[in-house]
């Protein structure tokens, strides 16, 4: 029975030939580990459009929805986190793996005569994946999300002539907003894939046409070397290894660095420190450059550092074949080509670290700030343990979480004075005057002594908001 269905299927599809042809690739005895990046790659794609799928299947792309669905993803759908951890893990080993991927085509002179086709499929693959990684980081729809892609935004703003016109079509309006978030999703589930997955096949295609490079082997010499092996088994088993290395990541990485979240968007919070994925930080970095007290792309020649250089980067990338046409591929014989590759590798190295330390640094100093006693005495004690125990919950100068109000109505004078004592009274025990309310008492929250609790209400009853500056809210759009 099973011999004539697959009779019958072969002789109808050809399977058997395409399979082996598939299988039997015959390959240089020198391809080795180092050419496993490649189809670890097409593995992380797969497990980013899988996981994306399942993740479609309960996300919401609208500003009052997006952020509660990826709660709910979280937090009550089975398997919920770990699709999410793998998919938010996946977008930055996926940008790993396809840069050292890059770098070994490089390194190896694989990019060269006939191979530049490949190499240039590759090229724009690079750009679709941080396209991917660009679209994806607003979908959350958290402070970060919001706050990163305005900063992304302001550079294709940058483009001469045309960025105003550019930003308008990305925003789908003046600001970011609804129209935003449904834009990038649409770029994210739709547009991308659909230019990528056609571009994978070429890529394969180009590979197969050409066969796999033989490592060390000049372009003259590699019709003359053998090729003794065959991917099923040999290369397929590393393959193999590799994707089952990538998946042992992506399991482990959300349990040791967690997937990070942070606060809904808050469009009017003007204390956030916006900060793009790590994989962006060099070219965020580079906007800020100073040689001696001189900001190198600042004024008007800002533009220069965020259009001009990436594009130019890129565009080197995409012309490297034709650039370079010396035939040798050796790596010994291309040292000024490896040493200048080296030096802009390290200059973009430099500047991401450089972007962390600087992050650091500025998030110190405006913890800092926001902490700075504006309170004496007693209400400085209380100003302490409220920083400590109630900010998991409450909000209080522009920090913490925003399950429960910010303090602004329980000063004297406001629409809803307390006493001291009441405030004690209800912080002691909060059911016993809101029967159904999630706020601990004051056990529960590590404060025992009367004098914990009478410097937390002097806290409280001098609280008071600091005034933001009102920006535009994220629902008010332009149609176009
Ligand atoms: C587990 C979360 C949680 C923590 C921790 C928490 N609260 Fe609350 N608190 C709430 C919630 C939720 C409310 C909203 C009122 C309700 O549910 O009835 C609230 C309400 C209040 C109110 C009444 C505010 C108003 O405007 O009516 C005060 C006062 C208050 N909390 C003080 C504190 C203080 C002080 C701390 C820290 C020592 C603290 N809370 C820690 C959840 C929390």
């Amino acid at each position: 029975m099973r011999q004539r269905f697959w009779g019958w299927l072969d002789d109808r599809s050809g399977i058997q030939a395409m399979l082996h042809a598939l299988l039997y690739e015959r390959l240089p005895r020198k391809i080795g580990w180092l050419h496993v990046l490649g189809s670890g790659a097409l593995f992380l794609f797969t497990v980013q459009v899988l996981t994306g799928m399942l993740l479609a299947m309960n996300y919401v792309p609208s500003t009052s929805e997006a952020y509660e669905s990826v709660q709910y993803i979280t937090k009550e759908v089975p398997f919920g986190k770990i699709v999410r951890g793998f998919h938010y893990w996946g977008a930055s080993l996926m940008v790993i793996v396809v840069v050292l991927h890059m770098l070994r085509v490089f390194v190896m002179g694989a990019y060269k005569k006939p191979r530049e086709l490949t190499w240039l499929v590759g090229v724009m693959l690079f750009v679709l994946t941080l396209g991917f990684a660009f679209t994806g980081y607003l979908l959350p729809y958290d402070q970060k999300a919001y706050w990163a892609t305005k900063v992304g935004v302001s550079f294709v703003g940058y483009v001469p002539f045309i960025g105003e016109h550019l930003k308008h079509i990305l925003y789908g309006g003046e600001e970011l907003g609804a129209p935003t978030l449904t834009r990038f999703y649409a770029i994210h589930v739709l547009l991308l894939p659909l230019l990528t997955i056609p571009l994978i096949a070429i890529h394969l295609m180009l590979m197969r046409r050409k066969g796999e490079m033989p490592p060390g082997a000049e372009a003259d010499e590699e019709s003359h070397v053998e090729k003794p092996i065959t991917f099923y088994p040999h290369q397929l088993l590393k393959d193999l290894v590799f994707a089952g290395v990538l998946l042992i990541l992506l399991f482990l990485l959300p349990f040791v660095w967690g997937v990070h979240t942070e606060p809904p968007a808050d469009p009017t919070d003007t204390t956030y420190l916006p900060r793009p994925e790590w994989y962006f930080l060099p070219l965020f970095q580079l906007e800020k450059v100073q040689i001696g007290k001189v900001v190198l792309f600042g004024g008007a020649r800002v533009w220069l550092g965020t259009v001009l250089i990436p594009a130019l980067f890129v565009l080197l990338l995409f012309a490297l074949p034709f650039l370079d046409r010396s035939p040798s591929r050796r790596p010994r014989r291309r040292l000024p080509m490896l040493l200048g590759a080296g030096v802009l590798l390290a200059l973009t190295v430099w500047l991401g670290i450089e972007a962390k330390v600087e992050t650091d640094r500025e998030r110190a100093h405006l913890a800092k700030g926001s902490d700075t006693p504006r309170f004496t005495g007693l209400a400085a004690v209380g100003q302490r343990l409220v920083m400590d125990r109630c900010l998991r919950c409450h909000r209080v100068d522009g920090q913490g979480s925003r399950k429960a109000p910010e303090f602004v109505r329980l000063a004297p004078g406001e629409s809803s004075p307390w006493t001291k004592d009441q405030l004690v009274l209800y912080l002691v025990n909060p059911k016993e005057t809101h029967p159904n309310t999630v706020m601990p008492t004051a056990k529960e929250l590590g404060l025992t002594s009367l004098d914990q609790l009478e410097a937390v209400a002097e806290y409280l009853l001098h609280y008071k908001p600091i005034p933001r500056k009102r920006g535009t809210s994220s629902s008010s759009y332009h149609l176009e």
